[in-house]
């Protein structure tokens, strides 16, 4: 018998927002006209009690507001970033790593290239349960997939370093949906250290947004906490942060990601709709030496 799962205390909080993306996921994965397909994230939301979290179930009308606005977002994102992975693990990267994973099944959905090592970063009562969820559904990695569990705020380096990520290799980074959740100084530490971890041929995705005043009202119907959820993230254009790290960026404005898989702008992304915000999507290459 497999066990139940524990709903960890880290996903009550802040965390939670893992499990939203989920939401988004499988909601996206339902549609006949889906950018992807994530077959787990609907067992995530099912192993929670819908009255621990609101993301478990679509509980309030504030709830399904915000979720409406971020849903595109979100499904774009992920293809794209699905795309930059697989093409990174393609051409040589052959170790991964997933910064704050929380229910993200990459390392189960993806057709990672035989050899390829995936590190997933999370707190440990995040990882647990995920890995009971998916332990409970018979899910089974398409990788070699190695579990970090670490906080991003103290020594997650070496953490990593010590489940076997080796710096003198090239890797490919993700940074998804946590950005802008950290207060600049600590995204300039995240990149920092990723770059010190980067052996040349390494790539970086992520995805960055600017607040606005329509996602701010749509988080502060569910609650304060979510509010203070938006901490800005880098606060220079990423071109230039990343650039300034010996990064090649190409960055490109949500807005054409979304047209480019023929989906609706995000209204909240929208750079016509004056209560909008921006929101970005990124692949940084760490070139080779000459
Ligand atoms: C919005 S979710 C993003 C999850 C995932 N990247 C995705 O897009 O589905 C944020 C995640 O960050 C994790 N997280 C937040 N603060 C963290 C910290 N200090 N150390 C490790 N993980 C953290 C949470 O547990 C949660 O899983």
């Amino acid at each position: 018998m497999t066990q139940e799962p524990t709903v960890p205390t880290s996903l009550a909080g802040i965390g939670a927002t893992a499990l939203g993306v989920a939401l988004l996921r499988a909601q996206e994965s339902s549609r006949p006209d889906r950018l992807f397909d994530d077959p787990y994230a609907r067992h995530f939301l099912q192993a929670v009690d819908p009255a621990f979290s609101p993301w478990a179930a679509v509980a309030s009308p504030a709830t399904a507001r915000f979720l409406q606005l971020m849903a595109e977002q979100v499904a774009v994102r992920t293809q794209f970033l699905d795309r930059a992975l697989l093409d990174a693990a393609e051409g040589g990267c052959e170790q991964v790593v997933l910064l704050a994973c929380g229910m993200d099944a990459r390392a189960f959905r993806l057709a990672w290239p035989p050899g390829t090592k995936v590190f997933e970063l999370d707190f440990a009562d995040v990882l647990a349960f995920k890995a009971a969820v998916l332990d409970r559904h018979g899910a089974s990695a398409t990788c070699h997939r190695v579990e970090v569990a670490t906080d991003l705020r103290h020594d997650w380096p070496r953490a990593l370093t010590e489940a076997g990520f080796n710096p003198e290799r090239p890797a490919a980074w993700l940074a998804e949906g946590i950005l802008y959740a950290l207060p600049p100084e600590a995204a300039d530490l995240l990149l920092d250290r990723i770059t010190t971890l980067s052996a040349p041929a390494s790539m970086l995705a992520l995805d960055h947004m600017k607040d606005s005043e329509l996602l701010r009202s749509a988080r502060a119907g569910i609650s304060a906490e979510l509010v203070g959820l938006w901490r800005g993230g880098p606060t220079e254009h990423l071109d230039a942060w990343l650039t300034r790290r010996g990064w090649q960026p190409a960055v490109t404005d949500i807005a054409e990601a979304a047209a480019a898989c023929e989906r609706p702008i995000p209204p909240a992304f929208d750079p016509a709709h004056a209560a909008a915000g921006r929101g970005w999507l990124a692949t940084a290459h760490f070139p080779k030496p000459r």
